[in-house]
């Protein structure tokens, strides 16, 4: 009696094992063949930016909710990367079906740091020559931990709870900015993590010009550091125009203020004042404001020093605050 329960239970295990193998094999097949038709890169529309690389309770329901949203927009999220886990972390939030659309370019994945901003220009997230320079100059392979693919459209942990944020986030930034960052201008990179923009920012305003790096974290300070060291930008860390340092960037870098740009890496609740105050007249900050919904602001500071502020778009950073807490996770 015991012996054929136990085939019985054996058998319907396997069964149930298969129909479920079988189910992660369509998903799988299905994304792969999403992906292998959009071998062009397309330019789709950027309602959301995911910059976090962890995966949480709120993310999750972001993600639902986001889902939720594409679906009533018809348009598209991009970059839901949660790159602690693999090899699909988005089966875990819902997302698995939808994730070969979240990148600007999941079809034409690129080795070379060329083609990675080729593709943003392709994508149309990069419409400027001189932000398509400064990027190709700047090697991201060289900011990224080993063995990390550098190329993707994605953010990538580096540690600490932080992340450097998706290529698509720096263009845009980039291009943000870019009036900001001529040459001779000062520009403030709060958060700076890898060192990545505020090397970009370094080459934009060359040697008369000041990019100033501060993050929180000592470790990725250094790490930044050393990433410049070997990038495009390490005569201007050695000259002394690009420097990074030890702070709470809630407080911004009085000694170089005012800036032309300021860039903010991670997400405030609100808008800290010290940022504001060190803004030139004429000049531009880029901060995520929010919590749970965040979104990319710019904040213009005009000749009689009054604010305007205006969205640019739905984003998912990590947040601004104080090194304990970011540790804590
Ligand atoms: C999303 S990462 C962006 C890093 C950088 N933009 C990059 O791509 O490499 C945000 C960074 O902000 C830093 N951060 C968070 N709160 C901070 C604070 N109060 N002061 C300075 N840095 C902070 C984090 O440690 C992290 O490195």
């Amino acid at each position: 009696m015991l012996v054929p329960t136990a085939r019985f239970i054996f058998v319907v295990g396997l069964s149930i094992a298969r129909v479920v193998e079988g189910v992660f094999t369509r998903v799988r097949v299905e994304c792969e063949r999403v992906k292998e038709s959009r071998k062009v890169p397309e330019r789709k529309i950027p309602t959301f930016h995911d910059e976090t690389a962890t995966i949480c309770i709120t993310c999750s329901i972001h993600d639902i909710i986001g889902i939720g949203l594409r679906k009533f927009h018809g348009s598209y999220f991009t970059d839901h990367s949660h790159t602690l886990l693999s090899p699909n972390p988005n089966f875990i939030t819902g997302n698995a079906i939808l994730s070969a659309m979240e990148q600007f370019w999941s079809g034409s994945a690129t080795n070379e740091n060329k083609g990675m901003v080729d593709n943003l220009h392709r994508c149309g997230i990069i419409t400027s020559r001189k932000v398509a320079e400064v990027m190709e100059d700047v090697d991201r392979a060289l900011f990224v931990p080993n063995g990390v693919q550098p190329y993707i459209d994605s953010p990538m942990a580096i540690g600490y709870n932080a992340t450097i944020s998706a290529p698509h986030m720096h263009a845009t930034c980039l291009q943000l900015l870019e009036k900001n960052l001529q040459t001779g201008m000062h520009a403030l990179d709060v958060g700076s993590g890898t060192g990545y923009l505020t090397a970009c920012f370094a080459l934009m305003v060359g040697p008369q010009g000041r990019a100033i790096g501060v993050e929180h974290i000592p470790e990725l300070v250094s790490f930044s550091i050393e990433n410049v060291k070997k990038s495009a930008a390490a005569q201007l860390l050695k000259d002394g125009s690009l420097s990074v340092h030890v702070g709470d960037g809630r407080q911004g870098w009085p000694e170089f203020a005012p800036y032309d740009a300021i860039h903010v890496g991670a997400a405030a609740s609100e808008i800290p004042q010290p940022l504001i105050d060190q803004l030139k007249p004429g000049g531009r900050m880029v901060i995520p404001v929010g919590n749970i919904f965040q979104d990319l602001k710019v904040v213009d500071k005009n000749s009689d020093g009054s604010i305007s502020i205006r969205t640019e778009t739905s984003v998912r950073y990590v947040p601004l605050t104080s090194r304990e807490a970011q540790l804590r996770g």
